[in-house]
């Protein structure tokens, strides 16, 4: 057997190497044994391991969430090599590349202490993720998002929390690899196939099969391919085989374990890290209804369904989410990212990103040749185009261009995500719509507002 599916990845990882270089080891010297010493009584699942290296004591203080995560980030930047050993007993030997810690938290979420301890009265065991040092600073608060999602979709979720500070909001989620304090066993796809997580070498269609060969049971294929849909239709690219668990149930039966670090992200070169039947730029309906069919789940066509409207458009509804193209090309993906923007940033129309975030090569798609009309308009340098607001106002327009910039202009860097797979990042510079309507004074009746472009596509 393999030990090194045992051992910490990622942030554990980083961790442990920067505390035995503080004491002059070079990390190349550890080998897996040392690392899984340092692992001791204190890893994720069942597994124990003796001897055990004494990491110090650890008390029941609450834990200051703000301070943990500005510690976590100067790790990452290379920095601030006194919080080490805190941080890497806080850690818990978990994995993942995000920060994170292990902690006990009281029933009404508001305390929250050392996990690596007895479970105190009314605690229970969970684990809080912080920023990575690329990611967004409000991950959290989609991921948190994004388990609201996914419980609606049907899949099997832990409990999550969003821990709220003054500085920012934290994902949390309770372990499924703890009951009370007893402990379960619990087996990541990967480690049991023996694959790599860094490389994307398997297929859905494995992971159907091995939950299969595993659990003996269709209804855990079933919990599997919802979350296969969720993955697909949410964008969550970040699918590699650590992503995907087994637990060990009180009738020693294996389980498909509940779903974690579910959040919209990108793969390898923006795919898929698993794919869906062969397919990883741009799988859909199709492989998913195919690889329902091709495992013989039955109740497939009703987990996909559920998966795309009741997610999609129940909870965009519930939130008065629906995307101004919710039905149309871009589908229940878009509809479920559009739906987690507007929950987390209510006044902001999408999402901004940095300058230096900037597609290099925009807009891969062909631009439609001017028209005649287009021709005459910019022969004239514009000057006899309008943008015509009516319907429902106070006070219908025609806005020249002169007009428009009047009313003052305002930047955003976003991104256009489209699934025929030409999405990019750019600076947009113009009049808010916002603006025009407030000008035009829209009446309380109005439910749409329907742009015109003179073109269709
Ligand atoms: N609710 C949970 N209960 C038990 N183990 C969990 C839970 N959530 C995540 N894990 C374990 O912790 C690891 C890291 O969590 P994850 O959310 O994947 O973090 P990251 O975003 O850093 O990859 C997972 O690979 C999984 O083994
Ligand atoms: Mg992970």
């Amino acid at each position: 057997m393999s030990l090194d599916p045992l051992v910490s990845d990622g942030w554990g990882r980083l961790l442990l190497d920067r505390t035995v270089e503080k004491h002059g080891l070079h990390r190349g010297q550890m080998n897996p044994l040392d690392r899984l010493a340092y692992v001791g009584r204190h890893g994720m699942g069942a597994l124990r391991y003796e001897p055990e290296l004494d990491l110090g004591n650890t008390d029941d203080a609450p834990l200051a969430l703000d301070k943990l995560a500005r510690e976590s980030a100067a790790v990452l930047a290379g920095e601030n090599v006194e919080v080490f050993e805190e941080l890497l007993r806080l850690n818990g030997s978990s994995s993942g590349a995000r920060p994170k810690i292990v902690a006990q938290v009281s029933t009404d979420r508001k305390a929250i202490i050392h996990g690596r301890q007895d479970l105190q009265r009314g605690f229970t065991h969970w684990m809080i993720k912080f920023p990575s040092s690329q990611g967004a600073r409000d991950v959290g608060a989609i991921e948190y998002a994004y388990s609201l999602m996914a419980k609606d979709a049907g899949v099997e979720m832990p409990e999550t929390h969003l821990f709220r500070t003054k500085r920012n909001k934290y994902f949390g989620t309770k372990r499924f690899d703890r009951n009370g304090d007893a402990r379960i066993h619990m087996h990541s796809l990967g480690g049991l196939i023996h694959a790599d997580h860094r490389s994307p070498s398997l297929d859905y269609d494995m992971v159907l099969r091995v939950s299969l060969a595993l659990t003996r049971n269709i209804q855990d294929a079933e919990k599997a391919y919802a979350l296969v849909c969720f993955n697909v239709l949410a964008h969550n690219r970040d699918d590699h085989a650590k992503n995907f668990s087994f637990l060990l149930n009180a009738r020693n039966e294996w389980i498909f374990a509940p779903a974690y670090d579910l959040v919209y992200s990108y793969g390898p070169g923006g795919e898929q890290s698993m794919l869906v039947l062969g397919e990883g730029r741009n799988p859909g309906a199709v492989q998913l209804q195919a690889l329902g069919k091709q495992h013989g789940l039955k109740n497939a066509p009703e987990i996909l369904a559920k998966v795309k409207r009741a997610v999609a458009d129940r909870l965009a509804k519930r939130y008065g989410l629906i995307p101004p193209d919710g039905s149309g090309i871009y589908g229940p993906g878009e509809t479920l990212t559009y739906a987690c923007q507007r929950l987390l940033t209510r006044n902001t129309p999408a999402r901004e990103f940095s300058r230096s975030m900037i597609s290099k090569n925009p807009f891969a798609n062909a631009v439609a040749p001017p028209n005649d009309a287009f021709k005459r308009l910019a022969a004239g340098e514009f000057r006899d185009w309008r943008l015509v607001v009516d319907g429902t106002v106070a006070h219908p327009m025609a806005l020249s261009l002169a007009d428009l910039k009047s009313l003052g202009l305002h930047s955003q860097i976003t991104e256009v995500a489209c699934e025929e797979g030409w999405s990019y990042i750019a600076e947009w510079i113009g009049t808010p719509l916002s603006v025009v309507l407030r000008e035009a004074g829209v009446l309380p009746q109005t439910q749409y507002v329907d742009p015109e472009y003179g073109y269709s596509w």
